[in-house]
């Protein structure tokens, strides 16, 4: 029996019917641990995505048919993978087929915080729009402009990829430095001041989880150059909300692009109230192509770990 706690693509859930017996929840919004333990009885495999925590306490009470944990994503930080692995629970995720839609959404939003693109249409909709001036609106370009990636991953370098066809300068930040083959150029840095203030945009595309916890904090914003542009499609809980709106409010940050919030799906007051923010619902892998291949992807995970 296979435990689904969110809708699945049509796609995806026609192929969990035919390879098993299905319990969906369907849940929506926040997840509680009853959720599942209310639901588990008999089942073997567990489909769920980041915002379903399963911490130390939720596999503890798991019955022991449960052989393993899908999650229909590439970050795996909601899963305690010690817990599971003491309890001989499997833990697959869906890794590489969503690299591109996320580095796309990555490159839309850096583009999109430039050129102001969410306030425009705000004003155009509001209908004060004054026409076409030539002082009207002005954003910054990317050309010739230093991109610095902050997680130099499959999705980093995805992005890096793209910013180079821009004519972007590529430096990143990243536990290890790459071999040449997958740097391509781009200027490693061991070390975060440095990085931070050899950089025009910031993209994050870093892991959640404790090692990344408030990362860009107060000291590291003021790190940055003046009228340095962020954007986020890693994990919310790597920027202190409370520092980045500080910089956003004062100008110090020009402008953010935000895909990802600590606590979804609430969003920040403060951010509500910046016109120099483009807020976005988590849809860094929300293309049909991307989240088909990670329902199959998932589902091929669980096969292999029943079967094991
Ligand atoms: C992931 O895969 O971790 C994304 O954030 C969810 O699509």
């Amino acid at each position: 029996m296979l435990l689904i706690t969110r809708e699945m693509p049509p796609a995806v859930l026609a192929r969990a019917q035919r390879e098993h017996q299905l319990r969906e929840l369907r849940l929506t919004g926040r997840f509680a641990p009853h959720h599942v333990l209310n639901n588990c009885e008999g089942v073997t495999a567990i489909l769920c995505i980041p915002a379903d925590i399963f911490d130390a306490a939720l596999i503890a009470a798991l019955p022991d048919s449960v052989k393993v944990i899908a999650t229909f994503s590439v970050g795996l930080e909601h899963i305690d993978r010690d817990a599971a692995a003491a309890r001989g629970i499997k833990i697959c995720h869906t890794p590489d087929v969503l690299t591109t839609a996320t580095a796309e959404l990555s490159l839309m939003l850096m583009l999109m915080a430039a050129r102001r693109a969410g306030e425009g249409e705000r004003i155009l909709r509001a209908g004060l729009w004054p026409g076409l001036a030539p002082t009207f609106h002005l954003g910054r370009g990317v050309a010739g402009k230093v991109l610095g990636i902050f997680g130099m991953g499959r999705i980093g370098q995805a992005l890096a990829g793209m910013a180079r066809g821009l004519n972007m300068q590529v430096h990143y930040r990243n536990r290890q430095r790459l071999p040449p083959t997958l740097e391509q150029g781009a200027i490693y840095h061991g070390e975060d001041a440095r990085f931070l203030s050899a950089i025009d945009f910031l993209s994050i595309n870093a892991p959640g989880g404790a090692e990344t916890f408030h990362w860009l904090n107060h000291a590291r914003l003021a790190r940055l150059k003046p009228g340095a542009i962020i954007v986020n499609t890693g994990r919310g809980t790597i920027i202190d909300d409370a520092a980045l709106i500080a910089a956003l409010r004062s100008g110090h940050v020009a402008a953010a692009g935000l895909d990802v919030f600590a606590h979804e799906p609430k969003i920040p007051a403060g951010y509500l109230a910046l016109e120099n923010v483009v807020l976005l619902p988590h849809i860094g892998s929300a293309t049909i192509e991307a989240r088909n291949a990670m329902g199959f992807l998932a589902l091929d995970g669980i096969k292999a770990a029943l079967a094991a």
